[in-house]
């Protein structure tokens, strides 16, 4: 079980339900995120508006100061105020195309880049990105969501590339890539309609389970792209 755990993309509703149940166990929570610390909390909340090179290193030095056994990134984008996920190429904006991967490659990367000192000296360390099963090129059935199918196997390669650099290093460190399943969140709220009964998980239900794969992982898996049941994915 975590003592001491940082949520990066704090306020995402899986990431907020996470960083709940670590409290209530008597963890230390500290959150990253874009938007301002809620009231009353009790958790160390470290506000980055800008997400730029400086800012997220500043935010990640000061978390570390928490010695967190556990990190989450929850980073991740579907769709927005401007586009919804392409049925077709021809709906692929080459702007959109740049927002997603920003959201959800290059954020995640530049907060892992600043980690990577403390990842390859922490004995044990886990790291779990949440990235999605429609980010696997071998599982893709489907088609469509170009954008955000390509973001998230770019972001399952930065998690694959990390471990390896890391394991070089520091042999107990896991770091994973995993899919939450399909949650009750704002980004899958569009797309709930057709969903086959009880596939839809509540983010209490997700953040159960997540932490359940997070108390399992073992160095032999660092780098895979792991089901919320923590069975090995595809990539
Ligand atoms: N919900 C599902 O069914 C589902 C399924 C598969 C995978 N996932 C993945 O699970 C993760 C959490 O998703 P969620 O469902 O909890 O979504 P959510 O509640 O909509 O949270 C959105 C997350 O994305 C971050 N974010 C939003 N706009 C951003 C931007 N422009 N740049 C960088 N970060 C931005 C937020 O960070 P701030 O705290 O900084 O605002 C927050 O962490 C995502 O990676 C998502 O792809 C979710």
């Amino acid at each position: 079980m975590t003592q001491s755990i940082l949520v990066i993309g704090g306020s995402s509703r899986i990431g907020q339900a996470i960083a709940q149940q670590c409290g209530s166990f008597g963890a230390q929570v500290s959150v990253i995120s874009r938007q301002p610390a809620p009231l009353e909390t009790g958790w160390f909340w470290y506000q980055d508006a800008l997400q730029s090179d400086d800012s997220s290193q500043a935010c990640i030095e000061q978390a570390l100061a928490q010695q967190p056994d556990t990190i989450v990134i929850c980073n991740g984008v579907l769709h927005d105020a401007d586009a919804m996920p392409e049925k077709t190429i021809r709906q692929l904006d080459s702007t959109q195309l740049a927002q997603r991967l920003h959201s959800n490659v290059v954020i995640p990367a530049q907060y892992l880049r600043h980690l990577f000192r403390y990842l390859t000296r922490t004995p044990q360390v886990k790291v779990l990105v949440l990235s999605a099963k429609v980010g696997s090129i071998t599982d893709n059935q489907l088609g469509g969501w170009y954008s955000y199918r390509m973001s998230k196997a770019a972001l399952n390669m930065l998690v694959k590339n990390l471990s390896l650099e890391v394991r070089r290093l520091n042999p107990s460190a896991c770091i994973v890539a995993v899919h939450p399943g399909t949650t009750d969140t704002p980004l899958s709220e569009p797309f709930q309609s057709n969903l086959p009964q009880g596939q839809l998980q509540t983010a209490e239900q997700t953040a159960q389970r997540l932490l359940k794969v997070r108390d399992g992982l073992t160095p032999a898996v660092s780098g895979a792209l792991l089901h919320w049941d923590g069975s090995v994915l595809p990539f």
